[in-house]
């Protein structure tokens, strides 16, 4: 598998202060047959080396100066999923904390050494271009991941992958909800807090063991497991579970899934939940196509894709 990686972990002196930070486990890596691509987004972005630290603040980078970095480490981004797009790499291990390269947690602008939540520049487009994402600290869910995942993902996407607005999807089909009902029944579903809340009734799906993400510790539906992280998610989950969203679902187990079932829209909805383009997503192939059928003058695909 060809895996993007932090040129700075394999050693190469790409930091901002004109050094590497060697990560043993790219060695074991390669000697699993692996072909590691080396990326530096800052550097990609035309920014120097060495250059002055900089930290994420809001949605600017900036350096402790106060000079606004955003636009080349934005441009360094973008080149980081071009490359992974045009090398096919389905995951990248990208160095913890980093503004452009961190993952869940970032340093927080106060140049104190202060985290907090959040994804680094390349690290947000990668992950929105439906790259798996890992850091150097992440070994056993790149592991898990490099062993291959069997979740199946089931979405409907309009035309430019926008999956919900508001709380909403974009439209519902019945015979589509009918398609969905039939492929799940009798598995697992995984699902957010927010999309149990889109349910008649806010309750779980019936005839499916419904697994629900929320760190609400007072959240506890009748009829339903909750898990308040993604590891403990992982541990109880069976192989055949079915991922049915929503958007912050979908990008944080895409990684684990093998499968996605998308019912194809035949136009765009207003939207501000986007699913990752699995056309354009390194390591997903279009496996098959089934339509066109028509609901009240919209057109509609059943399209399924697979892991390369
Ligand atoms: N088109 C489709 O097929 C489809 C399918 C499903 C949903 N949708 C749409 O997607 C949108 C909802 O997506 P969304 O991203 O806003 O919400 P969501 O993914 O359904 O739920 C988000 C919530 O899940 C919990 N959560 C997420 N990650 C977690 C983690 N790692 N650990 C613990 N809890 C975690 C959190 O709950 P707490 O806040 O309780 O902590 C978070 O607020 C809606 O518009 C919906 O209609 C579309
Ligand atoms: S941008 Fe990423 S690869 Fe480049 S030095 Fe920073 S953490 Fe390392």
């Amino acid at each position: 598998m060809n895996i993007l990686i932090s040129a700075c972990l394999l050693g190469l002196p790409c930091r901002y202060d004109g050094g590497g930070k060697l990560w043993p486990g790219a060695a074991a890596l390669t000697a699993a047959g692996h072909h590691l691509v080396p990326v530096c987004p800052e550097q990609l972005g035309g920014l120097p080396t060495p250059r002055p630290p900089a930290e994420r603040v809001g949605d600017r980078i900036c350096t402790r100066e106060g000079a606004d970095v955003t636009e080349p480490y934005f441009r360094g981004a973008e080149a980081a999923v071009a490359l992974a797009r045009l090398l096919d790499c389905p995951c990248a291990v990208l160095k913890a904390r980093s503004p452009s390269c961190g993952k869940g947690v970032i340093y927080d602008g106060s140049f104190t050494g202060t985290l907090t939540s959040g994804d680094g520049a390349a690290a947000a487009a990668l992950k929105a271009a439906g790259v798996a994402v890992f850091t150097e600290e992440e070994g056993p869910a790149l592991d898990a991941f490099l062993r291959g995942g069997h979740w199946k993902a089931i979405v409907a996407a309009d035309a430019q992958w926008g999956i919900g607005k508001g709380g909403e999807q974009p439209c519902y089909i019945p015979a589509d909800l009918k398609r969905f009902k039939a492929l799940t029944t009798g598995h697992a579903v995984i699902l957010g807090r927010k999309t149990l809340a889109t349910f008649p009734g806010g309750r779980p799906l019936p005839g499916r063991r419904n697994l629900i993400l929320s760190r609400d510790p007072s959240f506890s539906p009748v009829g339903a497991e909750v898990f308040r992280d993604v590891a403990s998610l992982r541990a109880a989950a069976p192989e055949d579970a079915f991922v049915i969203g929503g958007g912050s679902v979908y990008e944080q187990l895409l990684p684990w899934c093998d499968t996605v079932y998308v019912t194809r829209l035949g136009r765009a909805f207003p939207a501000d939940t986007i699913f990752p383009d699995l056309d354009a997503a390194p390591g997903w192939r279009l496996a098959e196509q089934k339509g066109p059928y028509e609901h009240q003058g919209l057109p509609f695909r059943y399209d399924t894709y697979r892991r390369a």
